[in-house]
């Protein structure tokens, strides 16, 4: 059977995102057709910083040590995020709100420890995750950083990344990227960093999609669009839910042989364009490896089992995976 990523060598990385159950559960799959992985919550600033100063970097550590020994690049994922980031962060010392510099202080000390301590073993950082706004005419979302910092928290961000690691290529990731009205959102914050100089050198797409969702137009769009500002392109957090959005159904207990198909046909089509936009795209990271683990299985819906990846729960190939093989 065909190695995705020796397949894929000559295009791009083939990512998966690991925890430290996979790393057992899934570490033959991992290290057979992988050469690229992420940490799905490892490295979030909760688990690298859950009090001031108190760093924990034990499964960090891991993860990493596992990339070296298997010849696996490693993304960072992520520094500054809404989510899974601890209160203390936006607090005063007597509870209260922290104000401007403070929460500028902490940013720069958690990225300086973060980044620097991998230095030379990450050569991607997701430096700030999901700052744009779904809906609404604002660019940004409502955020602590956002409200605390002001608009700039994104450069001082990447500005104290690259002093951190000036070799590290440094993203700005975000989801829903196909959808034209947050893409326009995205393009336009994208373009502003450039124009002011800030050192990014990349957009990550997270790619969660599904059977229906985005149309393969509306990726390309994207693609097209940031490509445009001559940044590299990655996909960060693929998977292709076997369920549209609205559909809150929770009685599959198998995929049905259509849906397996139709997945199949997806990710041929979501291949052949990566291959198409090579100079820009480098990397191709899964949300996971096989369907005996995702993060969809409690996402939209708790409890409801999906099965979003090239590989079965045995971890044996899917119609998807031969699907993806062809598509080189
Ligand atoms: C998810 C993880 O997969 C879950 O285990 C965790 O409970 C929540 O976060 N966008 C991102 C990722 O950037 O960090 C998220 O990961 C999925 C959505």
């Amino acid at each position: 059977m065909p190695k995705l990523h020796e397949v894929y060598r000559e295009l791009f990385h083939i990512g998966a995102a690991v925890n430290p159950m996979s790393l057992i559960t899934q570490k033959d799959l991992l290290s057979q057709h992988f050469n690229s992985v992420t940490a799905e919550n490892e490295m979030k600033f909760e688990r690298v910083q859950p009090e001031e100063g108190r760093y924990t970097f034990e499964k960090a550590d891991q993860l990493v040590a596992f990339a070296m020994e298997n010849n696996m690049a490693v993304r960072g994922h992520t520094l500054v995020w809404h989510n899974q980031t601890p209160d203390w962060v936006f607090e005063n010392h007597s509870g209260g709100r922290a104000d401007r510099e403070t929460l500028l202080t902490r940013m720069k000390s958690h990225i300086d420890e973060v980044v620097g301590r991998y230095k030379g073993s990450i050569y991607a950082w997701d430096v700030v995750n999901e700052a744009v706004s779904d809906s609404g005419e604002q660019i940004l979302r409502k955020s602590k950083w956002l409200d605390m910092i002001g608009e700039d928290f994104i450069a001082k961000a990447f500005e104290y990344a690259h002093k951190a690691d000036p070799d590290a290529l440094l993203f700005y990731n975000d989801y829903n990227e196909s959808v034209p009205e947050k893409r326009e959102k995205i393009y336009t914050l994208v373009k502003s960093l450039i124009e002011q100089g800030v050192p990014i050198h990349g957009v990550g797409l997270q790619a969660h999609w599904n059977l229906l969702h985005p149309t393969l137009d509306h990726i390309r769009e994207a693609i097209e669009r940031y490509a445009s500002l001559g940044m590299k392109l990655h996909i960060t957090e693929m998977d292709v839910s076997l369920f549209a959005h609205e559909d809150k159904r929770t009685d599959l207990t198998a995929p049905t042989e259509e849906m397996l198909e139709l997945q199949a046909e997806r990710y041929a089509q979501f291949f052949r364009l990566f291959k198409e936009y090579s100079d820009h795209i480098t990397s191709v990271t899964f949300w996971g490896a096989a369907d005996d683990y995702t993060w969809l299985d409690h996402f939209p819906v708790r409890n409801r089992k999906n099965w979003p990846f090239l590989f079965d729960t045995q971890h044996n190939p899917k119609a998807s995976y031969w699907d993806v093989i062809d598509a080189v």
